[in-house]
């Protein structure tokens, strides 16, 4: 059978750069946070964690307000930016998924059904990342958005912040101190989990998108750099 393919316009320039800028952050991230995760054994010293650490935090805005700016976009984008069209909670869910399962080769205009419940799982180990993380730069080295705050309720003399540092114990009320390690245990626990998360989804993400690609055959790997799919002409699905 001769089928015939076209070119369609799919991932706007806004979403190639939120996923293409995703990926850096996210890798840099991923690598830092693993030395700093192993940082005793590796030997790091306290001043070598506290430039890992301000650095991973620096990255970590980066990563921030990208990941916002997509999360806006979901909202008030355009074609595939919404998350109606990306996650897995629109009406009809279950029939486009065991559409998938009777017809193999379909190919799909935006993500299949098992590529929306990747990106919901994806998304939701990054937000948790995200808030975690900007939680424990204020608890661990005083950083913005929450530093400020909890350099204050640690303090001895609250007139004097500005000489609380990571790893010291200057002005610091150890009672407040502990009270403070509180708060953050469960955001640093979060923080953990979701690493291990993205650390199993990733490398599932790259899989799956090589299977598309062999299934589909929509050109969905230069999809993401082009923004062009090709598609069947009669067969092709706009979900
Ligand atoms: C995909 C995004 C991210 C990944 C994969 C990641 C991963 C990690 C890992 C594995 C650790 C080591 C945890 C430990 O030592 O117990 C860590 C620590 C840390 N992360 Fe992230 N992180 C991400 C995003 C962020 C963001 C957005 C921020 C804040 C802006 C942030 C702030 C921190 C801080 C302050 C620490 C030091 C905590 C400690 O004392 O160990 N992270 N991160």
């Amino acid at each position: 059978m001769n089928i015939q393919f076209q070119q369609v316009y799919v991932w706007s320039k806004y979403l190639r750069l939120f996923h293409w800028i995703n990926v850096l952050a996210i890798t840099i991230l991923l690598v830092l946070g693993l030395i700093i995760f192993n940082a005793k054994t590796l030997g790091v010293s306290v001043d070598g964690k506290i430039l890992l650490k301000t650095i991973h935090v620096i990255t970590g805005y980066g990563f921030a307000a990208n990941l916002l700016v997509r999360i806006v976009m979901g909202f008030f984008g355009q074609g595939y930016e919404r998350w109606g069209k990306t996650l897995p909670f629109a009406k009809g869910f279950t029939k486009e998924l065991t559409d998938f399962k009777q017809q193999p080769h379909k190919a799909y205009k935006g993500h299949n059904p098992l590529g929306k419940l990747m990106v919901a799982a994806l998304l939701l180990s990054m937000s948790v990342q995200m808030i975690s993380g900007l939680v424990i730069a204020g608890t661990d080295i005083y950083y913005p958005p929450l530093g400020q705050y909890f350099a204050k309720s640690i303090a001895i003399d609250s007139s004097k912040i500005a000489v609380i540092k990571p790893y010291s114990k200057e002005n610091v009320d150890e009672q407040a101190y502990q009270a403070m390690r509180k708060i953050r245990k469960p955001f640093i626990t979060a923080h953990v989990y979701a690493f291990y998360a993205l650390l199993l989804l990733i490398p599932l993400h790259i899989i799956g998108v090589i299977i598309g690609e062999r299934r589909e055959k929509t050109a969905l790997v230069s999809s993401m750099i082009n923004g062009y799919k090709y598609l069947p002409k009669k067969e092709r699905s706009d979900e």
